[in-house]
């Protein structure tokens, strides 16, 4: 396990530009904590070597690396509050959380996606689990270890199917739905490797 260090702070802003949008200074270096914590806690060295896959193996896009889509949802999210906010000034949406959030909402697909852990969990799915911990609970467990509130780390374990057993937050129904919004378009636009297509996604006629 690699220490955290200031260059891999300074590489985590650099992978994911739009923590710079939010503006509440603490919430920022905390999103870039937790990043720091997810690589240094894994085999990888960059969020730009995790494949730009839904979960692993499956939905694998035929190109780019994990932080297309991390950014393209958080940016994407970003879009859908600013319509929601402009047309309703009365909707307590929080940009910070929204942005947060998105940038947050796979920080545990590091471990999940870990070729160590992968063949750890293969070898003996019985003892250790197949996964063990997917990343939407490995991502809240990173998300309070590095101070961040219970609102991002709420989107991080709610984005995915977790969700649906509780009530999701303003911030985490709009990441929620960017993140199946962005799937749904990849794989209308045809950037998803057919083989990988997840049961979920797949309909009698083709998407
Ligand atoms: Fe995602």
């Amino acid at each position: 396990m690699a220490e955290v260090t200031e260059a891999l702070r300074r590489q985590m802003r650099e992978e994911l530009p739009e923590v710079a949008s939010i503006q509440d200074a603490g919430l920022r270096e905390r999103v870039v904590e937790a990043w720091a914590l997810a690589i240094a806690r894994s085999s990888w060295r960059s969020i730009r070597d995790i494949p730009p896959a839904g979960n692993p193996g499956q939905m694998l896009l035929t190109r780019g690396d994990q932080t297309d889509h991390i950014r393209g949802v958080t940016r994407l999210a970003m879009r859908m509050a600013e319509e929601m906010a402009a047309s309703n000034p009365d909707m307590p949406i929080r940009h910070d959380i929204v942005v947060a959030g998105g940038l947050c909402h796979d920080i545990g697909k590091p471990w999940e996606f870990d070729p160590e852990n992968r063949r750890r969990w293969e070898a003996a799915p019985r003892a250790t689990g197949l996964p063990s911990i997917r990343h939407p609970a490995y991502g809240v467990h990173l998300c309070l270890l590095a101070g961040l509130p219970e609102e991002v780390a709420h989107i991080a374990g709610a984005h995915s199917g977790e969700g649906e057993l509780v009530v999701r937050s303003l911030e985490s129904t709009v990441v929620h739905l960017a993140d199946i919004g962005w799937w749904t378009m990849a794989l209308a636009g045809g950037i998803v490797k057919p083989e990988t297509i997840s049961a979920k996604y797949r309909r009698p006629i083709s998407l």
